[in-house]
């Protein structure tokens, strides 16, 4: 049976990698049947617009998207489509698993996904500036809100994901200490939803700050995490940074009914059209895409490929310094699977 999917191929290095991800999944015999749409950039240069009504509408039937790096020009223009379509969807929870894949690194047993919460938090930069003396913007200020409904949500997602993916533990990230009721809403939310789940995943509270020093001194120990929208933007990267950087680290933005799939790392400009870019990134999150949709045989399968090139075939893209190119990835990832 096939599987109505949106392909946004993105700018810079996307179309290199999310061609290296379809023509390995067409392979795999995934069952997408690509709707190829246009966002980001080159959109904006040929149709006047970053985000076209046509690939809102696709978006809106298939409710499943393979989305390489779009990018957003600094200044001028328009505003981040990554946001506006986490906002759009509700795609309210931002799944960042991290696994130690190449070994030599700093760290042999990482094996921990972040989940951060998408669309609240400080991320509503609700900033404006106050006036002192002669000066109009003496005072920059800004809030952000946490409401009760979301912050029960993401942390019932965290152990539905913990059961749903045979993990033991759920680590609440906070900062209640300071940010009482911002942060302590969170904190409450969480202990009242991992009360209902007591004697099958176990909890765990973390203040944010000590959480970052143990990520980096001590990373085996933790498995599911779930925090508010900033931190989680901010651990995520910390975390890719464990295990090889930004070309090994997927992303998921979930909703109640849809899922779009990507890379955290961008369209990075400086090696675009060159055909070296790490393509294992996006191609987790494909891995991801077909867990989502129910295919853990064949998500399963593509993590072995990846894994046996990497540990086998000792292949690298320059990123992990190596000289291997896009192509000799998505080579190398076909005779894997044969
Ligand atoms: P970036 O992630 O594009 O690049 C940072 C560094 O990592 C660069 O040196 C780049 O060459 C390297 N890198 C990234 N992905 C790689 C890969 N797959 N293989 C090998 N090397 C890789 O971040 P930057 O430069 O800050 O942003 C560039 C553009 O991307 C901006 O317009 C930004 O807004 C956009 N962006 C889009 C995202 C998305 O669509 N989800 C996420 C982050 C940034
Ligand atoms: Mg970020």
């Amino acid at each position: 049976e096939r599987i109505p999917a949106t392909l946004i191929a993105g700018d810079g290095i996307g179309p290199d990698i999310t061609a290296s991800v379809t023509t390995v999944l067409d392979a795999l015999g995934a069952p997408f049947e690509w709707d190829k749409q246009e966002a980001g950039l080159g959109a904006f240069e040929k149709e006047g617009t970053a985000l076209p009504e046509k690939t809102l509408e696709s978006i809106q039937r298939t409710g499943l998207v393979l989305k390489g790096p779009l990018t957003t020009p600094v200044g001028k223009g328009f505003r981040s489509i990554n946001v506006t379509l986490r906002q759009k969807f509700d795609l309210y929870a931002n799944v960042r698993p991290t696994q130690t894949l190449v070994p030599g690194g700093r760290y042999e047993n990482v094996d921990l996904v972040v989940i951060r919460e998408n669309v609240e938090g400080l991320y509503a930069a609700m900033e404006h500036y106050l006036p002192s003396g002669n000066d109009p913007q003496a005072v920059a200020y800004g809030a952000g809100y946490n409401t009760r409904t979301e912050c029960n949500r993401i942390v019932r997602f965290a152990f539905e994901y913990a059961l749903k993916n045979g993990r033991k533990k759920v680590t609440l990230v906070h900062k209640a200490n300071i940010l009482k009721i911002l942060s302590g809403l969170f904190l409450e939310e969480g202990r009242r939803v991992a009360a209902e789940y007591e004697g099958r995943v176990a909890v765990e509270e973390k203040i944010v700050d000590a959480c970052a020093m143990e990520l980096v001194v001590k990373p085996e120990q933790y498995d599911v995490m779930v925090t508010t929208n900033l931190f989680g933007d901010i651990l995520s990267d910390l975390t890719a940074g464990l295990v090889g950087g930004l070309g090994m680290a997927p992303g998921a933005n979930i909703g109640e009914t849809m899922g779009l799939f990507e890379a955290v790392h961008g369209s990075a400009p400086d090696i675009a059209g060159k055909g070296i870019a790490n393509p294992l990134a996006l191609m987790m999150a494909g891995s991801m895409m077909l867990a989502h949709v129910g295919r853990l045989d064949l998500s399963q399968r593509l993590d072995n490929a990846m894994k046996h090139i990497i540990e086998v075939d000792g292949i690298r893209t320059r990123d992990l310094g190596g000289s291997a190119t896009t192509e000799d990835v998505t080579q190398a990832l076909l005779r894997a699977i044969r």
